[in-house]
């Protein structure tokens, strides 16, 4: 099998790379540099010269708050370009794989969200992101894969976040009142080379990583682990705060919990687990840390 994985120096990108490394398929992995996908010209070319049986598109516009002031450059690469992966993969009978985000949902239900709930984005990157969905499914054969707080060794996220601040601040204040499931792009990655291997009928599914909790509780975790790993660590003393103590340009869910039932249902492929990640995911990062201080 042929695989063709854009955005292929973001975290996902960079931990599709590293899940394929153990398969026997052939991948070709593009960096926005080789492959900008908001050119539809670019995206034809380059998919009819490598004819992949299967895209995965970890390309995206992923700055949540920043999106409210450059909307344009969100729908263009979260929607329009969507639209020119779609076009290319019905042009050669290709599978696309397009990957979503909880932000799609208003936060408004108690329990996890599933697939076929009502969707209702509260900012700019959620409705870009809705909107690229649309465009996924007019692929003739695909499959949306909806994930939540992606974390990983890699890029820019929470985690890396709070490992930096910890070791540059005595006390951080990290909102309690939002709720959701982290999830390791590590274990999206597998899943999603699952899904390339045997797809199933095209749809939207949900994946994240298991147990609910709030960034708060998240950072605690990251922490503790970090305490575990590095008997040298520096504890910020961390204080629960709610959302309207750190407001920010755009709005988020105050729930957006993926129910991962039905990709379990359908493919056999259970959630992942954030906090079985989390020891590797810090020793990884601690160690960048040190040999970057070094
Ligand atoms: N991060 C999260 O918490 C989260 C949560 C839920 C869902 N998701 C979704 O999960 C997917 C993967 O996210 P991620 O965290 O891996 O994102 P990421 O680390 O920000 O990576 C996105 C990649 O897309 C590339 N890119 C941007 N514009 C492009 C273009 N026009 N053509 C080609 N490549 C382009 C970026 O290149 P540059 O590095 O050059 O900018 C970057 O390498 C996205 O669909 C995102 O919406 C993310």
């Amino acid at each position: 099998m042929r695989v063709l994985i854009t955005g292929a120096c973001g975290q996902l990108g960079k931990c599709l790379q590293d899940s394929f490394k153990e398969s026997s398929h052939e991948v070709i992995a593009a960096s926005r540099s080789e492959l900008d996908i908001t050119s539809s010209d670019s995206v034809e070319s380059f998919v009819l010269a490598h004819e992949p049986d299967v895209i995965i598109n970890a390309a995206a516009y992923t700055s949540v708050d920043k999106a409210e002031v450059e909307s344009d450059l969100a729908f263009k690469v979260n929607a329009d370009a969507v639209a020119n992966l779609a076009a290319a993969v019905n042009k050669i009978g290709a599978f696309l794989i397009h990957v979503s985000t909880d932000y799609v949902f208003d936060g408004s239900l108690t329990r996890p969200y599933r697939e076929g709930d009502s969707v209702n984005p509260m900012g700019v990157y959620g409705k870009s992101k809705l909107a690229g969905e649309r465009e996924a499914e007019k692929a003739n054969r695909y499959v949306i894969v909806r994930a939540a707080w992606i974390f990983s060794e890699y890029g820019s996220n929470f985690l890396k976040t709070m490992v930096r601040l910890g070791s540059e601040r005595d006390s951080l204040s990290i909102v309690n009142d939002q709720i959701g499931a982290p999830t390791y792009a590590g274990d999206l990655a597998e899943a999603l080379r699952a899904l390339a291997e045997s797809p199933p009928v095209s749809g939207t599914y949900h994946f994240s990583g298991g147990q609910r909790c709030s960034w708060y509780g998240f950072a605690q975790e990251i922490f503790q682990t970090c305490g575990v790993l590095k008997a040298d660590f520096q504890f910020p003393v961390i204080n629960p705060i709610p959302t309207s103590e750190f407001p920010t340009p755009a709005k988020r869910p105050a729930f957006s919990v993926l129910d991962g039932g039905l990709l379990e249902a359908r493919v056999g492929i259970r959630e992942g687990s954030w906090a079985d990640a989390l020891r590797d995911v810090c020793s990884k990062v601690l160690e960048a840390d040190y040999a970057a201080k070094k």
